[in-house]
């Protein structure tokens, strides 16, 4: 049986990514496709509780460092216990966020650099995704759709912060031309999702359907 294959979607805050994983897994489904879907940071019982840390505003003198260190973790627990099985299944997993949102939030937004993918390759081991769907909407735009009062810890980060994982993701976008492939998220729900199913629909899925 042919390996599954590995979907990641990327974003800003508020750019709509769980709409658009769910519209997309239910079109592949229909597809005879077997999807999993999963997200980040969580994903296992043990993700879930690094998540709780993570994203509480009480934990507010938390270092970069432990920040990245954290993620990194969740994810090494993700890939072995969800990730990895499922592709080797046969199943292609439908994961929110991955390795670049560390990269564009704690690379970029904290300075972090190249420490990151470092941290993160070590995590995985060299685990990535086959395709990475990029929903491309400003910073600005999220910052009214969701607005910032009552946001996790990393959410109400003020606009310079997630001006610079916008910036991140831009870059990644660029360096990645063939695995990142952006989506205008400005657009309405519909518009994105088709965008996002001619994407997958041009994906190599021999041995998959
Ligand atoms: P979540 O509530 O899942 O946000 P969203 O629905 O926008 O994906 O919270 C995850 C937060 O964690 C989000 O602000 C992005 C951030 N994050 C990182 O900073 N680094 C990472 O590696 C990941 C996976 C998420």
């Amino acid at each position: 049986m042919s390996r599954g294959r590995f979907i990641t979607f990327e974003g800003p805050d508020g750019s709509g990514k769980s709409t658009q994983i769910r519209l997309l897994g239910g079109y592949l489904m229909k597809k005879g496709i077997d999807v999993v879907y999963t997200r980040e940071p969580g994903g296992t019982r043990i993700g879930e509780k690094i998540r709780y840390i993570i994203l509480d505003p009480e934990n507010s003198e938390m270092d970069p460092l432990t920040e990245a260190m954290l993620y990194a973790a969740s994810r090494a627990q993700h890939v072995a216990e969800v990730i990895r099985p499922a592709l080797y299944e046969g199943r292609t997993v439908l994961c929110d966020r991955y390795i670049d949102s560390s990269i564009a939030y704690q690379g970029y937004g904290r300075g972090l650099g190249e420490i990151v993918s470092c941290v993160n390759d070590l995590a995985v081991g060299g685990l990535g995704p086959d395709l990475t769907i990029f929903i491309d909407i400003a910073p600005a735009s999220c910052f009214e759709r969701i607005g910032r009062s009552d946001g996790d810890r990393i959410e109400s980060e003020d606009i310079t912060y997630h001006e610079a994982v916008y910036k991140g993701y831009l870059r990644l976008a660029a360096d990645h031309p063939d695995r990142v492939r952006r989506v205008d998220g400005s657009r309405d729900v519909r518009a994105v999702r088709d965008d996002i199913r001619t994407i997958v629909d041009l994906m190599d899925w021999d041995g998959i359907i």
